[in-house]
């Protein structure tokens, strides 16, 4: 077999989607020879050993890790030297994955910040990277207009319909914007693009994330099972004031629509593999060539899930038995959303020296996942129709993306 020089370069390397594509070429996906190396960038310092990604088989791919790039930071030259001073082979870049996000609470500074970073990033590339082949970045169901009250548009939500979005609407959504950009900056080059759409993303981060569902929800069922007297830490230490139930209730920390409504999670591992597929296949992925735009939904399976079936599976891991709604005596009593759970008995944490837990939770987005299930009350289901059609035919448990996710924040010190 040939061993290929592909150099990826993942910019966001220890976010959610990040870390998995670094995880997935480090991992030998699709072939161990298919890169030779791969450059993850962070802006956060980030531990080499806290990032859990395997050695690669055969020291292939090599992997550089490069942290303390803060691309709102920069122009154009000042990035392109700060590049250039730290990347090796940069000139050797084939291909970019590109998950750098900043939320922000004004949703116009939110765009044009997003806007910017992601603008000095590839014209930097355009410029210290000729052998440029392909560049990924996600987009999002809030691009279907989900932040709209009861959702936009009728699932299952196809790829066209990004094109009817509200004007005023799309004004505070960066998606359109990336597109803009790539389409003017791939102009006449030699180098072509795809977005990838998913809903909620599950996966591990080495380092906390502004909207990661599954560490947030980890977080709370960890602390709710221990404060009944449940899990690895509720042997050795003296414990809270509760008795050791044997069957501990969680109810769904949402309403009755959320519960029922229709939805496709997917694994971070399976966007990451998407994404590196649809690298290496520009023909089928690419824009371009008349191909207009291309925009991919990516789900783990075509079936929607909903929290009724998913809600369970998840309190199993820790113990807990996953209902719906509380009983109705239950219902009266004022009940705690998992951010405020989680901040209210975050010490547990750190009395059992799992600082990182308390401080490396999801960031800017525990209130908007707290109102997943209270918000999210609508069927918002993706059509994979044109990611089967592009010959990717993965179709994982979406349950083992969140179970897989726990064992590493548990391993990785980030819940009990
Ligand atoms: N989370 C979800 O469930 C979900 C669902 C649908 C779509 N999406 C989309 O997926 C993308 C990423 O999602 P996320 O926000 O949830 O991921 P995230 O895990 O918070 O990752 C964001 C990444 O951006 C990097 N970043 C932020 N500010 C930066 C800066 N100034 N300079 C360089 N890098 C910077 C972060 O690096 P540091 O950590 O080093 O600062 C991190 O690696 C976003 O476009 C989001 O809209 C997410």
């Amino acid at each position: 077999m040939t061993h290929s020089a592909n150099h990826a370069l993942v910019f966001g390397g220890s976010g959610l989607i990040g870390w998995s594509v670094v995880d997935q070429l480090l991992s030998g996906y699709p072939e161990k020879n298919s890169f030779a190396k791969v450059t993850a960038i962070t802006n956060r310092p980030v531990n080499p050993s806290e990032t859990q990604w395997p050695e690669p088989p055969g020291g292939r791919p090599e992997l550089h890790l490069v942290s303390g790039i803060d691309l709102r930071s920069h122009t154009q030259n000042s990035l392109s030297q700060v590049l250039k001073d730290s990347i090796q082979d940069i000139e050797n870049v084939t291909h970019v994955f590109y998950f750098v996000f900043t939320s922000m609470a004004d949703d116009t500074e939110e765009v044009e910040v997003n806007r910017k970073m992601i603008e000095v990033a590839i014209d930097a590339l355009n410029v210290l990277s000729p052998n440029l082949q392909f560049v990924v970045f996600p987009g999002g169901t809030r691009g279907y207009g989900i932040y709209i009250p009861g959702g936009t548009f009728r699932p299952p939500l196809t790829e066209n319909m990004v094109d009817n979005l509200p004007q005023d609407y799309a004004r505070t959504c960066v998606y359109p914007v990336f597109r803009q950009v790539l389409s003017n900056a791939s102009s006449g080059k030699k180098w072509t693009w795809c977005e990838v759409c998913p809903d909620t993303i599950v996966g591990f981060t080495p380092n906390g994330s502004q909207f990661s569902l599954a560490l947030h929800w980890a977080q709370y069922l960890s602390l709710y099972a221990y404060n009944h007297g449940i899990g690895p830490h509720t042997g050795g230490l003296e414990q809270p004031d509760h008795k050791i139930k044997t069957q501990v209730v969680v109810p769904f920390p949402g309403v009755e629509a959320a519960w029922k409504a229709k939805n496709t999670p997917v694994a971070a591992k399976t966007i990451a593999r998407f994404s590196i597929y649809a690298s290496l296949h520009p023909k089928e992925c690419g824009s371009g060539n008349g191909r207009g735009q291309q925009l991919f939904n990516i789900a783990d399976r075509e079936r929607p899930s909903t929290c009724e079936e998913l809600w369970p599976k998840l309190a199993a891991w820790f113990g807990l038995v996953g209902v719906g709604l509380p009983s109705p005596a239950d219902q009266m009593a004022p009940r705690e959303l998992p951010g405020e759970y989680i901040e209210k008995y975050q010490d547990v944490f750190k009395q059992y020296g799992l600082d990182k837990a308390a401080t490396s939770g999801v960031s800017a987005g525990r209130k908007q996942l707290d109102s997943v299930g209270t918000w999210l009350t609508f069927d918002r289901h993706l059509s994979l129709d044109k990611l089967r059609a592009s010959g990717f035919a993965e179709e994982p448990d979406p349950t083992d993306a969140w179970t897989e996710a726990f064992q590493k924040f548990r391993e990785g010190g980030m819940i009990l």
